[in-house]
């Protein structure tokens, strides 16, 4: 049998979700190109998009905005358990033991129906948000933030998490952010989630593997790493100091490589550079995106290698005022809205995933007393 390592190229499932068109530049998600999306929408209209399977009218729309702000309270067991973790604990391992716990809290958590694993996925991603806003804040040993009804849902987060009001320019970049992050078809978190489902086990379940997946610096976990480089460099000169450093001990530059767009730009880096640049129009910091160009332009030199989106989401959510251990976790609340929408779709029409190997070790060995 053919063998790929790492699943390289190979299609793993059919789905009508979204699918990387990367000859032509364009992240297909239900038909609509990802960026036309971040341009025109809001992210509450690419959830009910992903989750409802079709763009929201204006009735739909504010519903769902209520429902999430409605939903977006979490039981005051979620916060005990998180005050009981390490606040040393990694924060995407913070948000795997809520999500996993927010299951008991579910009443509908084994039912499978696409309906009901709808209604779940709006609860999750309400509740989901809330917990991410909060982690910094728990860890510090200060009370909840908690959502305020008279706001909207990616304005509460926001707010939530910088603890301040925050501007009608803010909350658009952000939630700009948050389409980007919304779904991207096969990732390995997005795996990992039809994996779990397709043993017709829970949303709950198939989410909190998928945070565990997108924990890793290979993945989600890039965006952090990212910030770290650039506050590290300082300087656009020293940025390109420090990549060199980096490359010539071998190391691998984060926010840089995409498995599938190769040696291509990922569309959302442009999206999210884009962002960065209309905040520094608005008075923001401009180093970040200095650094981020002399970035670029040494990668492309040296490595032929083109920014991911988490290079430019990190400078992002920086002049933004967001801690940086937030970040991946943002990542992930922003995903869940694909990743319901993965989950009801494996759960529709399932075969389990059981792949075989191909075995390498020895044979024949006889064990001895
Ligand atoms: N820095 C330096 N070299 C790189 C990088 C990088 N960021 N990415 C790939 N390369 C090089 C590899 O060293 C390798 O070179 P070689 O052939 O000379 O050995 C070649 O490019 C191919 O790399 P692979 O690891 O085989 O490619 P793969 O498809 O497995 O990797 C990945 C994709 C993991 C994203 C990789 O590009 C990487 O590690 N990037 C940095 C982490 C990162 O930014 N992750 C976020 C991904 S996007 C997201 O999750 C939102």
């Amino acid at each position: 049998m053919d063998y790929r390592p790492g699943l390289e190229g190979v299609i793993a499932a059919e789905t009508a979700i979204s699918f990387l068109d990367v000859d032509h530049e364009e992240i297909v998600v239900r038909g609509y190109n990802l960026l036309d999306l971040a341009r025109e929408k809001t992210y509450v209209d690419v959830a009910a998009l992903l989750i409802d399977g079709a763009l929201p009218d204006e009735a739909r729309r504010s519903e769902l905005e209520r429902t999430l702000v409605a939903e977006s309270r979490v039981p005051e067991a979620i916060w005990t358990i998180l005050r009981a973790l390490p606040p040393s604990m990694h924060a995407m391992d913070r948000l795997r033991t809520a999500v996993s716990a927010l299951a008991g809290f579910d009443p509908e958590v084994d039912d499978h129906s696409p309906e009901a694993n709808r209604r779940k996925g709006i609860r999750a991603l309400a509740k989901i948000a809330t917990v991410v806003a909060n982690l910094h804040h728990i860890a510090e040993g200060r009370p909840p933030a908690e959502p305020n009804p008279g706001r909207g849902f990616v304005e509460n987060m926001l707010t939530m998490i910088v603890g301040r009001n925050v501007t009608p320019a803010e909350v658009r970049a952000f939630d700009i952010s948050l389409i980007a992050y919304s779904e991207h078809e096969m990732p390995n978190s997005t795996f990992t989630a039809r994996v779990i489902a397709s043993t017709m086990s829970d949303l709950y379940g198939a989410l909190t593997g998928a945070v565990a997946s997108l924990k890793g610096p290979l993945h989600g976990g890039a965006n952090e790493a990212v910030m770290h480089m650039m506050l590290e460099a300082g300087t656009p000169e020293g940025m390109e100091a420090l990549i060199l450093n980096k490359l010539a001990a071998k190391e691998r530059i984060m926010g840089f490589g995409h498995r599938v767009y190769m040696k291509k730009m990922d569309p959302r880096a442009a999206l999210l550079k884009e962002t960065l640049r209309t905040l520094v129009d608005a008075g923001a910091d401009g180093r970040w995106l200095a650094m981020g160009e002399v970035g670029e332009a040494v990668m492309q030199r040296e490595k032929g290698l083109y920014p991911n989106l988490d290079y430019y989401a990190a400078p992002v959510y920086y002049v933004l005022g967001i801690p940086i251990e937030l970040y991946t976790p943002i990542f992930f609340a922003a995903r869940t809205a694909g990743l319901v929408a993965h989950v009801v779709e494996q759960h529709a029409a399932n075969r389990l995933f059981r792949p075989r190997v191909r075995y390498t070790g020895p044979r024949g060995l006889k064990p001895t007393r």
